[in-house]
C-alpha cells in the first residue's frame, strides 16, 4: 500500500492510519454499549473496547515514537467501511455492526502486512511498526471480502466532529433484571449464607460494575474533545468494569444464584450523568465514588473472609487493586485538566462534587490510606482524610 513513500513516512502514515481506524471503532462500541440491552452483549462489548483500547494505546505509542505531528490520517475507504454501521440500535444489529467492524479491522491490517512485504528494507527499518501489526492480526479476523482499493491518496482526518452512533440517554438493562425496590434486606443480613452472599455478589454487579463499564464508555463519547490518551485510559477502564462484571455473575452463580432477586439500579449512573463537566464527572465516578469504593472493598473483602469465603474474599481484592488503577486515571486526568480552570483545592473540588451526588468523602469505610496513597489521591489531601478520620 505504502512501498512507493519514503520508509519514515510509510511508519507514520501506517500507524497514523491504524490509529485512526482503532479509535474510530472504540468510539462506535462505546456509543452502543450503554444502549444494549442483554447482559451478554454488553459485557461483550466492554471486552471488545478493551482489546481495541488496548491495540490503540501500541499503535499510538509507535505513532508518537515516529512523529510530534498528532493529526490521524486515514484512506477514506476505511472511514466509509466504518459509517456503514452507524445506525445499528438494535442489540442484533449492534453485534452484526461489531463482529464487522473487527473484521474490518483484521482486513485492514492485513492490507497494511501485505503492502510492507513488498519492500524489505521498509520491513526492517520499522520492525516495531510490523511486531505490532503481525499480533493484531493475530488477534483481529479478516473479513472474506477483499480490502477496497484505496481512491489514489484520499485521505480524511480524525476529529470529534466524525459522526458516532447516537448515545443513550438512559442504559437499558436486560428483561431477567428488575429494578430495585428499596426494601431489600442489607448485605450486613445476607452475608452469613451462600445464597446471601451471592445476592451481594449480584448487586455489586447489577448496581455497580454494569453501570461503571458504561460511564467509561459514555465518558469515551460524551467528552470526545479530550486527547486519544484519556480515550486509551477509558477503554481499560471499560473493559476492567467489564471482567468486574463477568467475575460477580461466574461466583455469585458458583454459591448458588442470588437469594432474593435480580434486581439492579441505575445509581451509579445517575450520579455519573448529574456532572456538568469532565472533571465533575471524573471527581464524581472516578474519585468520590471509586475512591470511596478503595476504602468499602477492604472491608467488604474482611467480612467475606470472616465467613470463610476466601474465594470471594480474593475476588475483591483483585478489584481493590484495579480500582486503584481507576482512581489513578481520575488523578490524572483532574490534575491534567484543572490546571487550565479555576484555582479550587484538591479537596474543595472532591467535596463540591460529592455535595452534588448526596456523598461525602470519606463514606462509611474506614479510610484505606495506603491504597489511596497507591489510587494517585495527594499527601494533603491523605491529610485531610486522616483528620477527619480522627475526629469522627
Ligand atoms: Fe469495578
Ligand atoms: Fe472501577
Amino acid at each position: 500500500m505504502s512501498n512507493r513513500m519514503p520508509p519514515l513516512v510509510s511508519a507514520i502514515s501506517d500507524s497514523g492510519a491504524l490509529c485512526y481506524a482503532l479509535l474510530r471503532i472504540v468510539e462506535f462500541h462505546a456509543a452502543w454499549l450503554p444502549r444494549a440491552a442483554s447482559t451478554e452483549l454488553k459485557i461483550e462489548l466492554g471486552y471488545r473496547i478493551g482489546k481495541l483500547g488496548s491495540a490503540l494505546a501500541s499503535a499510538h505509542l509507535r505513532f508518537t515514537e515516529l512523529t510530534t505531528d498528532v493529526r490521524l490520517l486515514a484512506p477514506i475507504c476505511l472511514e466509509h467501511g466504518i459509517v456503514e454501521v452507524l445506525h445499528a440500535e438494535t442489540d442484533e444489529t449492534i453485534a452484526a455492526a461489531s463482529n464487522l467492524l473487527l473484521t474490518l479491522v483484521g482486513s485492514f491490517v492485513r492490507a497494511l502486512i501485505a503492502g510492507r512485504n513488498r519492500d524489505p528494507l521498509f520491513e526492517v527499518l520499522d520492525g516495531p511498526g510490523a511486531t505490532l501489526l503481525a499480533g493484531l492480526a493475530a488477534q483481529f479476523p479478516a473479513s472474506a471480502a477483499p480490502w477496497p482499493t484505496p481512491s489514489h491518496g484520499t485521505t480524511v482526518l480524525y476529529g470529534n466532529a466524525l459522526p458516532i452512533p447516537q448515545a443513550a440517554s438512559s442504559p437499558s438493562r436486560a428483561w431477567e433484571l428488575e429494578p430495585r425496590r428499596g426494601d431489600e434486606p442489607s448485605w450486613a443480613a445476607l452475608i452469613g449464607t451462600p445464597g446471601g452472599r451471592a445476592q451481594i455478589l449480584y448487586d455489586i454487579f447489577a448496581d455497580i460494575e454494569l453501570s461503571a463499564m458504561e460511564v467509561c464508555a459514555a465518558s469515551l463519547v460524551r467528552f470526545r474533545e479530550l486527547p486519544v490518551q484519556f480515550k486509551i485510559d477509558m477503554a481499560r477502564q471499560c473493559w476492567d468494569e467489564a471482567r468486574h462484571a463477568s467475575a460477580c455473575l461466574i461466583r455469585s452463580e458458583e454459591l448458588g444464584g442470588p437469594s432474593i432477586g435480580r434486581r439492579y439500579s441505575l445509581k451509579v449512573w445517575d450520579r455519573w450523568a448529574a456532572g456538568r463537566d469532565v472533571i465533575e464527572c471524573l471527581c464524581i465516578e472516578q474519585l468520590v465514588q471509586e475512591g470511596n469504593a478503595l476504602d468499602s472493598v477492604e472491608s467488604l473483602a474482611s467480612s467475606f473472609r470472616a465467613t470463610g469465603d476466601a474465594r470471594s474474599a480474593d475476588l475483591l481484592k483483585v478489584f481493590g487493586r484495579d480500582e486503584e488503577l481507576h482512581t489513578a486515571i481520575g488523578n490524572k486526568w483532574v490534575n491534567a485538566i484543572a490546571g487550565m480552570g479555576p484555582d479550587l483545592s484538591f479537596g474543595q473540588r472532591l467535596r463540591n462534587a460529592a455535595q452534588r451526588i448526596g456523598l461525602t468523602v470519606p463514606g462509611h469505610a474506614p479510610v484505606a490510606f495506603e491504597a489511596r496513597r497507591r489510587g494517585g489521591f495527594p499527601e494533603s489531601f491523605l491529610q485531610e482524610l486522616a483528620s477527619v478520620n480522627r475526629s469522627a
